[in-house]
């Protein structure tokens, strides 16, 4: 049963408002203040991480320049959206409970040969590299994050997809005893775990990237350790975190949000300034940690790479 509700990281109009912004300023700085102290304690932590070893690695030269600074990582850290921790921003101490390793990926569906790697087998067989994206929230708030990772399209020709294989199915892990917003409660009317998707042709785009570090570090429990994805064209909903399974399926899959509401948060879920979400305008969004609003771009501004994706398929909500 599809229950109406709204979710927590959904804004309301006011949230992108200027108005509201400039209001907001005050508390986001508090906000950084207090990440700074949040920073400083996590530091030896993501040293801890049995990968820290393999970073930082070199930048792809073709992903260097954001066109914007980088988000300083104080900034990122305090800024998080992860509803299996929460329905807060700071969601950074309480992701710290989530054990990462042993942690596996299992590798299923439409290929070859399905397999369990274990996290740190499948960062041996992968060529890390680092790319500057910028990350657009469906609720109109904008980073530049330092990501490394590999493509997915590595991934896929590593799995050895068979012809059937139409979609690409991600899955997060599932662990009420841990992940509060799992637990009966708030969010139990959620059909967790989280899920999305892409197609097979999104998923060899050269941009579709599996992130395990940031700002030349493992990455931080809060972004998705030790697996998580990042599609810079997207709305950031796409980009699923903590990554347990990846499976190569002929039905196009169903995420966690399009279950909830579909009226709301489609499949494709590319950015576009010109459609609207329903109770809100994408025009325009707020680059976190500038106090600055800038118009929108279609694809997130990585039209060039992406656009040819979807021709023939204009009869499709691309946009939502
Ligand atoms: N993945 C999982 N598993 N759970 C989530 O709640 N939130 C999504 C996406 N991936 C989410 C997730 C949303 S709404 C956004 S905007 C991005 O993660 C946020 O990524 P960030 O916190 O690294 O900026």
């Amino acid at each position: 049963m599809l229950i109406k509700q709204r979710k927590g990281w959904e804004i309301t109009e006011s949230r992108v408002t200027p108005e509201h912004m400039f209001l907001n300023r005050r508390a986001f700085m508090g906000t950084a203040a207090s990440a700074v102290a949040v920073l400083s304690a996590g530091a030896a932590r993501a040293e801890d991480d049995p990968s820290a070893g393999l970073y930082p690695v070199k930048l792809n030269p073709t992903y260097a320049d954001a066109g914007r600074p980088v988000t300083p990582l104080e900034i990122n850290r305090a800024y998080n959206n992860y509803y299996e921790f929460g329905t807060s921003k700071q969601i950074y101490d309480a992701a710290e409970a989530l054990p990462i390793r042993p942690w596996s990926v299992v590798i299923d569906g439409e290929v070859e040969a399905p397999v369990t790697l274990a996290i740190d087998d499948l960062l041996k067989k992968v060529q890390l590299e680092e790319r500057i994206y910028r990350h657009r929230c469906v609720e109109a708030w904008s980073m530049v994050v330092p990501w490394t990772g590999f493509t997915l399209k590595s991934l896929v020709e590593m799995a050895k997809p068979k012809a059937a294989a139409k979609f690409v199915r991600f899955e997060t892990f599932n662990k009420p005893e841990i992940a509060v917003g799992q637990q009966p409660g708030l969010f139990s009317s959620y059909p967790w775990p989280y899920v999305e998707g892409l197609t097979m042709a999104e998923a060899m785009n050269d941009l579709s990237f599996l992130v395990t570090g940031a700002y030349g570090k493992p990455l931080p429990k809060s972004m998705g350790s030790p697996i998580r994805l990042h599609l810079p064209w997207k709305y950031g909903f796409k980009s699923i975190k903590g990554i347990v399974k990846i499976s190569f399926v002929t039905e196009r899959p169903i995420g966690m949000w399009e279950a909830i509401q579909s009226s709301e948060y489609g499949f494709w879920a590319n950015v576009n300034p010109e459609v609207s979400h329903p109770r809100w305008s994408q025009a325009m969004e707020e680059v976190l940690g500038t106090g600055e609003r800038v118009p929108t771009q279609l694809f997130n501004g990585y039209g060039a790479f992406v656009a040819g994706l979807y021709s023939g398929l204009e009869n499709e909500p691309l946009y939502m």
